[in-house]
């Protein structure tokens, strides 16, 4: 039976990722976004071991929180996530994101999250099926579809993904959940359309919001525009 959410669409909300930013000048950088009409800001925490790179901890969570009233969205791409979420939480996370393939006990590490008061996101990375998420999905505010495999800003979408998020929103809908399908690599002009018709409504963009070179208040406003488009 279909949902009454089938077919709805969902508002859309751009999370420009500051790991394309400058981080010498990261506070002004991320008022940036802000200006120009982010809705989150995307934090890639990358430990060397589950990603092959090292990029920030607690401590830039804290001076992002600092630079923003946005919601900072949290992506631990990092192994044993159940040992820092609490540190992430208190650096002043508003939702954090955990691969499924980094956590043994993920129903605990969810619950977790929530008692710390925060949004909980669950995420994929794309050589993982879909069916990881069947006995998760009824506890978690978002799904992060990764369209790349991750580690570094600015790669290729992976294009069998598109067909993966279409399949996750038709999942949503059978089950009438209402979380978000967030999409995280490779978006820019020329891939965020597609990704918003196959369903994804948060979207995440690293190079093509700090390494544009027409600027971040334009290129958010083009992203945003096109996302628009695609969401009729
Ligand atoms: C990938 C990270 C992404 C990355 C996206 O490992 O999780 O958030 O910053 O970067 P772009 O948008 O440049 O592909
Ligand atoms: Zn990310």
């Amino acid at each position: 039976m279909q949902s009454p959410l089938a077919g709805h669409r969902r508002p859309i909300r751009l999370a420009p990722s500051i790991l394309s930013a400058d981080f010498a000048r990261l506070g002004e950088q991320v008022a940036a976004a802000e200006a120009a009409g982010a809705d989150l800001i995307h934090v890639d925490v990358m430990d060397g071991h589950f990603v092959p790179n090292i990029t920030v901890g607690p401590m830039v969570v804290q001076a992002v929180r600092r630079s923003t009233r946005l919601p900072v969205d949290v992506h631990l791409m990092i192994e044993r996530p159940e040992a820092f979420v609490e540190r992430f939480a208190a650096a002043g996370a508003d939702l954090l994101t955990v691969h499924v393939e980094a956590s043994w006990h993920l129903h605990r590490l969810v619950e977790t999250v929530r008692s710390l008061g925060k949004g909980v996101g669950v995420s994929l990375n794309p050589a993982t099926p879909l069916c990881w998420l069947d006995e998760i999905v009824t506890e978690v505010d978002t799904v992060l579809v990764m369209t790349v495999d991750p580690g570094f800003g600015g790669q290729a979408l992976v294009e069998s993904t598109l067909d993966k998020i279409a399949r996750l929103r038709t999942m949503l809908d059978e089950r009438a959940l209402n979380c978000d399908i967030e999409v995280d690599g490779g978006i820019n002009p020329d891939t965020i359309g597609r990704v918003v018709a196959a369903g994804a409504n948060v979207l995440v963009a690293g190079a093509a919001v700090f390494e544009a070179p027409e600027g971040i208040e334009k290129a958010l406003a083009r992203l945003r525009c096109l996302a628009s488009e695609a969401n009729q």
